[in-house]
Parts: C-alpha cells; structure tokens; sequence
C-alpha cells in the first residue's frame, strides 16, 4: 500500500476523522460503489444558522471498503462540517480527491462513494424534514 498513496491519504486511512454513526442523525446516505462492491454509511445533523440557513452541526461515517474509500469518506466529513447544506452538496468527487491531495488514477472512483454519501444524506434530511 505504501508508494500509492501519498501521506495525507494514509494519515486518513489510518486515522479516520468522524468515524462511527450518529444516534437521531437527522440524514442518512448509504452508497454502495457499484465498481467494487464497497459500502458507506453517511451521518448528519443539521441546525438553522444565525441567518435562517441550514449547517452541517454533526457528520459521522461507516465506510466497508478500501484504503481510498476510508480516506475519502474522512476527508468529505471534514470538509462537510460547518458549511450549509448548499455548499456542502456541491462537494464532487474531484473536489475530495484534491483535498486529499490526489489518488492514483486506478483509485479516482473510490472518491465517487464519499460525494455521493454525502448528497444522499442531504436529500434524505429534505425529504423527512
Ligand atoms: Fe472500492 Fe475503492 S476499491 S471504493
């Protein structure tokens, strides 16, 4: 593994941000990627802002797959939390992959799992709201 992915990917991989679930989470996205098989669980809570918009307050993650799915899938809760629910659904998959700094070419759709969580679990809190 060491030599594919560079150093930020790997403090990621090995030491995930935000890992678990949220109780009374107020959105879920599940993805399964379909090139692989891997699976993500995508957590958030969402509180009102002091200007009438919505926030990612609370972000947790439960990723079954490669090193490059566990390191996208912390990269997006950090990048997530804190932004409205806006800005936090027009994170792409190119976004994650270049804040981790790069993924190999063999490993870009890895990147996919993460976005897509992430607008699954947006969509769910729009629709139970
Ligand atoms: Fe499945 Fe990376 S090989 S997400």
């Amino acid at each position: 593994m060491t030599g594919v992915y560079n150093e930020k990917v790997m403090d990621h991989f090995i030491n995930p941000r935000n890992l678990g679930s949220l109780k009374n989470a107020d959105g879920k996205g599940e993805v399964g990627n379909p090139v692989c098989g891997d699976m993500m669980n995508l957590y958030i809570k969402v509180d009102k802002n002091g200007t009438g918009g919505e926030t990612i307050s609370e972000i947790k993650f439960e990723t079954l797959g490669c090193g490059a799915a566990i390191a996208t899938s912390s990269i997006v809760t950090e990048m997530a939390k804190g932004k409205t629910l806006e800005e936090a659904e027009k994170i792409s998959d190119l976004d994650v992959a270049r804040e981790l700094g790069g993924l190999p070419p063999q490993k870009l759709h890895c990147s996919n799992l993460a976005a897509s969580a992430l607008k699954k679990a947006i969509r769910d809190y729009r629709v139970k709201k």
